[in-house]
């Protein structure tokens, strides 16, 4: 998500900010800002520029106004979630009094109620961000007495969601202070300066020391010391180490590619992407829904329409929606779609999923969707870009800007937000009990913990695909909501591994596909969860097909699933969750099994030949 510089000592802070920030460019950013602390006692003012889109924008406006000398700055490159990516939303932001200037890389859940007790209070708010809240509450607190430490700690104690917060204060220009909840901080220690980062790229420039910090922490830098304590004001520690990595790998947290570091970000992204969704009474709430319950009980029929990944994504949606709302579904190929000539009226509703929110296969459809009276909602993970621009609503992913070209978190992100639209809309017609909806959202709240247990044993994955360097085709099976992870896992491999790999529905295989399985071929099965045991017991059928034809079967099976071990030639082990939720486990051990195979054949894992990230030509 966004980068976060600090900085505190001798040098010209601006420099070291803007150096940071370009440093962290590489992590995607729609605008940039800085803020410098010009002392001068309590006449102390704060300088600040800022500008949406890229870093030469905000470079332009320092050139063209030079700010200050200052030795204490923050700097910001953002990611736009609340608000478009305008001048006015980018960081930082400043209190009334503009005595405090603050960054803020997360999603604060609660800053709607916040902002309406500011408002009621007669302050001006000049930003759509949630940001801005906590910029006014902290200048409230120092204004009472409280120096710029305490008040961070009082008013982290009053925020809920995700934050990496920086900030500092215009009357106390030796220090700058940083909380963090739930999204990334490290502090830089340097010889009289130390530095606050998202990440280490941001100052390994300087220092290769570094103090990361602990949940719900706040950190005090000066040029000569860093404080730790916790919300409460005890005393805390940060894990000191060494940074050994160069800028490349500094830049993928110390992986080798931008893919692994985002599979390896999933369990935090799909945590974000479900930040926010509740309202204080419970209910779900999607913040840019923008359809009305008329609207929404009006729908007849649903359209989800996408590509590749999103496609899948849109498959496993199909069984979600249909299941919890009875609302029937369709699923078609943004490509396919306006030239069949769709039967479409004001009581279908048209869901866009693209993770870029640019493919103009999309596009063009939610155009046709549009001219056919459709209501259209797009779920992308891409502030301000077209499709959203272009749409009667939209579900933002969150997942934070996907570099590697082979799409994961955005995929996994989709089927939240996919989960959400279900819900929200058996909400709204009453298809499903409160206490229903609660639960399932219970269950997708503890997904972040079950997918990092997959991750955990990513070294089993690992040595499966280096065993497999010489296979030359790739077989996966699945049924129900595991048939769409068949798919996105063979589709992974021929991304950026270049194999020959087909995703089938196991029960389709024995009318053809089965004819391809020959001795040895790997064929690896995406178990559903027993519990629905006619779909268990049909894919063990299915497994039994192809091993009896050779077939070396590679089995993702539930944890305490005994049944299947007779049938699995290696078995690898998904947490225990339901049938409609395993796609987010199930698939990452595909994407880890692409990603380890392409590395040991030696391929650019990032940039896969013939593919681009965002595909804007029909
Ligand atoms: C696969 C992949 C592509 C995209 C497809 C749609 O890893 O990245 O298949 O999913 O091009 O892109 P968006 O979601 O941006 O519309």
């Amino acid at each position: 998500m966004c980068g976060i510089v600090g900085y505190v000592g001798p040098k010209q802070a601006q420099d070291v900010v803007v150096e940071g920030l370009r440093r962290l460019e590489y992590r995607g950013y729609d605008s940039a800002g800085v803020a410098l602390v010009i002392p001068g006692g309590t006449s102390g003012v704060i300088a600040e520029a800022k500008k949406a889109g890229k870093l030469a924008n905000l470079e332009k406006v320092i050139a063209d106004s030079t700010l200050p000398p200052s030795h204490t700055g923050i700097g910001h490159t953002r990611w736009a979630t609340h608000g478009a990516p305008t001048d006015a939303n980018a960081h930082p932001h400043l209190g009334s009094e503009r005595r405090v200037a603050l960054v803020h890389n997360g999603i604060i859940e609660n800053f709607a109620e916040l902002r309406t007790r500011l408002e009621d209070d007669d302050h001006v708010l000049l930003s759509e961000t949630d940001t801005e809240v906590a910029a006014h509450l902290l200048e409230l607190a120092v204004a009472a007495g409280a120096d710029l430490t305490t008040a961070m700690q009082q008013v982290c104690r009053r925020l809920e969601g995700a934050f990496t917060l920086v900030a500092v204060d215009a009357h106390d220009p030796d220090r700058v202070v940083a909380a963090r909840r739930n999204s990334p901080l490290v502090v830089g220690v340097g010889e009289g300066e130390h530095f606050l980062g998202s990440d280490v790229a941001a100052f390994i420039e300087h220092t290769r020391e570094a103090l990361e910090l602990g949940q719900d922490q706040v950190v005090t830098i000066t040029r000569d010391a860093v404080a730790i304590t916790d919300f409460d004001g005890r005393p805390g520690e940060g894990r000191a180490y060494h940074v050994d990595w160069d800028l490349s790998a500094a830049e993928k947290d110390g992986h080798d590619w931008f893919m692994r570091k985002e599979i390896f970000e999933q369990p935090r992204a799909v945590a974000d992407s479900l930040l926010g969704r509740r309202s204080t009474s419970g209910l779900l709430q999607l913040d840019e829904m923008r359809l009305s319950d008329d609207e929404i009980r009006d729908i007849d029929k649903i359209i989800i329409i996408a590509a590749g990944t999103s496609f899948y994504a849109g498959m496993v949606a199909k069984y979600a929606i249909e299941h919890w709302t009875r609302i029937p579904v369709e699923v078609e190929l943004s490509s396919e779609f306006r030239y069949r000539d769709p039967i479409l009226d004001h009581s279908t509703l048209v869901v866009a999923i693209s993770q870029s929110g640019e493919t103009a296969d999309t596009l063009q459809a939610i155009r046709h969707a549009r001219s056919q009276r459709s209501k259209v909602l797009a779920i992308c993970n891409t502030n301000g870009s077209t499709i959203p621009r272009e749409s009667d609503a939209v579900i933002y992913t969150h997942a934070g800007p996907e570099i590697g070209v082979a799409s994961t978190k955005g995929f996994l992100t989709q089927l939240v937000a996919c989960y959400l639209l279900a819900l929200y809309v058996a909400q709204v017609k009453g298809t499903r009990f409160g206490d229903e909806i609660e639960e399932v959202m219970s269950q997708l709240e503890a997904m972040p913990d079950h997918i990092a247990t997959v991750l955990a044993g990513a070294e089993q994955v690992y040595d499966l695909a280096r065993a497999h360097t010489g296979t030359r085709s790739v077989l996966f099976l699945g049924r129900h909501a595991g048939y769409p992870v068949a798919l996105e896992g063979a589709l992974k491999l021929k991304e950026i591994a270049y194999l020959h790999a087909e995703g089938f529905a196991a029960g389709e295989l024995k009318h053809g596909p089965i004819a391809l399985v020959e001795q040895g071929l790997p064929v690896l099965c995406v178990v559903p969860p027993r519990g629905r045991d006619q779909l268990h017991e049909k894919m063990i059928s299915g497994i039994q097909e192809v091993r009896a034809r050779g077939a070396q079967t590679i089995c993702l099976a539930e944890e305490g699933d005994t049944r299947i071990e007779p049938y699995a030639d290696v078995l690898i082990r998904l947490p225990k969750v339901p049938v409609l939720l395993q796609p987010l486990v199930a698939v990452v051990p595909l994407q880890l099994f692409a990603c380890e195979l392409a590395t040991a054949l030696g391929h650019d894992v990032d940039q896969p030949r013939n593919l681009a990230k965002s595909v804007t030509v029909e």
